[in-house]
């Protein structure tokens, strides 16, 4: 298969107005909101964020909580995959996350994710634990987290990576 960059993308911070788009992507592609992370409820739609458009649709986003000095992923997804997006998001995302002086980033993704798991070490983030039976226990709050995942691996649990970002220069 050829890979071709697309054209006509356009990455921009999430705004107030875009609320019911975002709740429209995680309905079609998560179940819907709230979204369930070490078994505690999520809102993307209400978090700050970054969209990638191509033309008028919207093909991927990353959404974050800030946490004192750290900040959480708590959503990157992009449709259209392998074509870099993830990356370009996950870049801007750290450049702006380490000049607002975050100290450090982090995430859960579960153990059947192993497109996840080697995207993110990939780009430097390590792992830093596993939470198990975190999804498990999900579903008691949200009964349509599917019980199998990727290559067909039953999905149980949550794996916590993260990166220390360096220093904010005061230069
Ligand atoms: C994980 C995810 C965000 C990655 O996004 P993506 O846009 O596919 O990622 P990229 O295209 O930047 O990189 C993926 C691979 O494609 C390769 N690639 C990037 N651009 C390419 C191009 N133009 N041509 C060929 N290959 C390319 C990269 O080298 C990379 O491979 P690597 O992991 O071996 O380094 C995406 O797979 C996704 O949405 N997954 C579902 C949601 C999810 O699981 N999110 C993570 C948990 S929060």
């Amino acid at each position: 298969m050829t890979k071709t960059r697309l054209h006509d993308l356009l990455i921009r911070p999430k705004q107030a107005a875009d609320t019911a788009l975002i709740q429209t992507f995680m309905a079609e592609r998560w179940g819907g909101e709230p979204l369930i992370i070490d078994c505690q409820c999520y809102y993307p739609s209400t978090l700050p964020g970054l969209l990638v458009f191509q033309g008028p649709a919207l093909i991927g986003c990353l959404i974050y909580e800030v946490q004192h000095a750290a900040r959480e992923i708590i959503v990157l997804e992009v449709t259209k995959k392998q074509l870099g997006i993830g990356t370009e998001l996950l870049q801007i995302f750290l450049r702006d996350a380490a000049e607002a002086g975050c100290q450090r980033v982090h995430l859960m993704t579960t153990n059947d994710n192993l497109d996840a798991l080697r995207f993110y070490q990939r780009r430097g983030f390590s792992l830093s634990g596993i939470r198990v039976g975190a999804c498990t226990a999900g579903r008691q709050l949200k009964p349509s987290i599917p019980e199998i995942g990727d290559h067909g691996i039953p999905i149980r649990d949550e794996v916590l990576l993260e990166m220390v970002l360096p220093a904010k220069s005061t230069a």
